[in-house]
């Protein structure tokens, strides 16, 4: 079967770049990890991907102060230099300018920590639990220009316990996300594939 390659963009720990690569070891799925990227150079996830046998690179977005078209640059470089096909950020957080996201336009998935179009932007938890919703959860969802508002292409959902804390919620959220994500990708591969 012709698996795409696989790009993944992180920040931090790296638990859902973790969940889609243990995903990728299934014969039958439909994309092969090449690269992991962080924009922060002591990430945990770096050491994990090495761990699980992915080459990993830090580009540290400091390094180029203001000028985010030369970071995403070395970025877009480093990723069409291994023959990367299709992106997953996972808790990227670096807002990606319209040069990257265009030319990566239907190649570009990332997932977030809430059931969008509700609480695009950061601090999904605290501002669900405040709003006094009965749930919550998390978006796979297509890479636009608008932050947060690219179409969904696969939700899951966790209730909002009595006592609930952002912290508690947030860790409810993961479990829900390192199962949707390899789910969502899945799918994404699969559109990405009748296109090309
Ligand atoms: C995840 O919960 C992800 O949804 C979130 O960051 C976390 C990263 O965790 N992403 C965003 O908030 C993007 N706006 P991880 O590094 O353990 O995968």
């Amino acid at each position: 079967m012709n698996r795409l390659r696989l790009g993944i963009l992180i920040s931090g720990a790296g638990t859902n770049m973790e969940a889609l690569v243990r995903a990728c070891t299934a014969p039958d799925y439909p994309a092969d990890p090449v690269l992991v990227i962080s924009n922060r150079p002591n990430a945990e996830g770096l050491e994990k991907a090495q761990a699980l046998g992915v080459s990993s690179l830090a580009i540290d977005h400091k390094a180029f102060g203001e000028d985010r078209k030369a970071f995403e640059s070395k970025i877009d470089a480093a990723l069409t230099g291994v023959g990367v096909e299709i992106i997953a950020l996972a808790g990227f957080m670096r807002v990606l300018t319209p040069w990257f996201v265009e030319r990566w336009a239907g190649r570009l998935v990332n997932i977030h920590p809430s059931l969008l179009p509700k609480y695009p932007g950061l601090h999904t938890h605290k501002r669900a639990i405040e709003a006094g919703d009965a749930e919550h959860g998390c978006t796979v969802h297509w890479v636009t220009v608008g932050v947060d508002q690219g179409a969904p292409i696969d939700q899951a959902r966790v209730p909002i316990e009595a006592g609930d804390t952002p912290d508690m919620l947030a860790a409810r959220v993961q479990r829900a996300e390192h199962q949707l994500y390899p789910k969502a990708l899945a799918k994404a591969c699969a559109t990405l594939k009748a296109r090309i």
